[in-house]
């Protein structure tokens, strides 16, 4: 089960490289599941896509009539279809519509600039985005909304700019620490996430997805920031610790679920980022189902 199926190229390596193997490819995004259909049509009937979101697995799996999994993958985050297109509105790079959504429902990114409070704007850039000066930034954002709402890309990248680049009261100027990064980067990180409940989501398939994995079945999950890797480390470590007793404190151990196989996360190498500077954040983490 390739729950983030996105182009296809996992599926197809997976596809290759196991002659018996059939996959299973999820993913939210319509026109994402177009292109996996053609690259993976050689693979004919041992592939079978869906359009759902991977929080909602357990009732895609049941109404598809299919069984336990051997292997389950969740490669995270947003796809490079998504963040080359400007008109899904992901990039800060290129002007667009303010979008961001992964699939078709839902608030877009323009809903939530200029409609949420000043200080759940605030909120949201400082706990997705770790961004220093979230609260500068709010403010000139529910400041520029009254004016006009904000309908693009750009509209968004010159606000965050010109906050980010007006002194403080201390008089310094902010986010010199930022260095080659995108002052926007943060802001936009912090929207999609908010657009797509990214870590919700994330967590409800974590919660779930030890019940869809056959004995012996892996499951390898692929984050790009702490907050994903965060979720998967400590879902990870509870299920391989098994429950706690709440009176005695004792761990039941035949309560485990998982053996996790990879102490540390593993990292892209540094000739993989050369080939695939979008490789440079990914950590992945693997276990093995009891
Ligand atoms: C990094 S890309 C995956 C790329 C894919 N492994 C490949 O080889 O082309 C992440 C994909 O996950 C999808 N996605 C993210 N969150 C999702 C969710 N909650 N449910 C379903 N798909 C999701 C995105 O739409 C995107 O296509």
């Amino acid at each position: 089960m390739d729950c983030t199926v996105g182009l296809g190229g996992h599926a197809e390596a997976i596809l290759g490289a196991s002659p018996e193997v059939r996959v299973l490819g999820v993913d939210r995004d319509p026109q994402a599941l177009e292109l996996a259909r053609d690259r993976l049509e050689p693979f004919g009937s041992r592939v079978r896509l869906v359009e759902a979101d991977f929080a909602d697995l357990p009732d895609v799996l049941e109404r598809l009539g299919e069984g336990l999994a051997t292997g389950v993958l969740a490669d995270l985050g947003v796809s490079s279809l998504q963040l080359d297109s400007p008109e899904r509105g992901f990039s800060f790079r290129r002007n667009g519509p303010l979008d961001m959504r992964m699939g078709n429902q839902g608030p877009t990114a323009a809903d939530v600039v200029n409609t949420y409070s000043e200080e759940a704007l605030r909120d949201i850039f400082w706990q997705y985005g770790d961004e220093r000066q979230a609260r500068r930034i709010a403010r000139a954002l529910a400041r520029e909304r009254e004016n006009q709402p904000l309908e693009t890309t750009g509209d968004l990248k010159r606000v965050v700019y010109r906050a980010k680049s007006s002194p403080g009261r201390s008089g310094r100027r902010p986010g010199r620490r930022e260095g080659r990064v995108d002052p926007a980067t943060r802001v936009f990180q912090a929207l999609r996430i908010e657009v797509n409940r990214e870590l919700s989501r994330l967590q409800t398939l974590l919660d779930e997805v030890v019940k869809l994995i056959d004995a012996e079945g892996r499951l390898v999950v692929i984050s790009y920031h702490s907050l994903e890797d965060r979720l998967v480390k400590n879902s990870l470590r509870r299920l391989a610790r098994g429950k706690i007793d709440e009176i005695t404190g004792r761990t039941h151990s035949e309560t485990r679920v998982l053996e996790v196989l990879t102490k540390k996360p593993v990292r892209p190498s540094a000739e993989e980022i050369a080939i695939n500077p979008r490789s440079r954040s990914a950590r992945l983490r693997a276990a093995r189902r009891l």
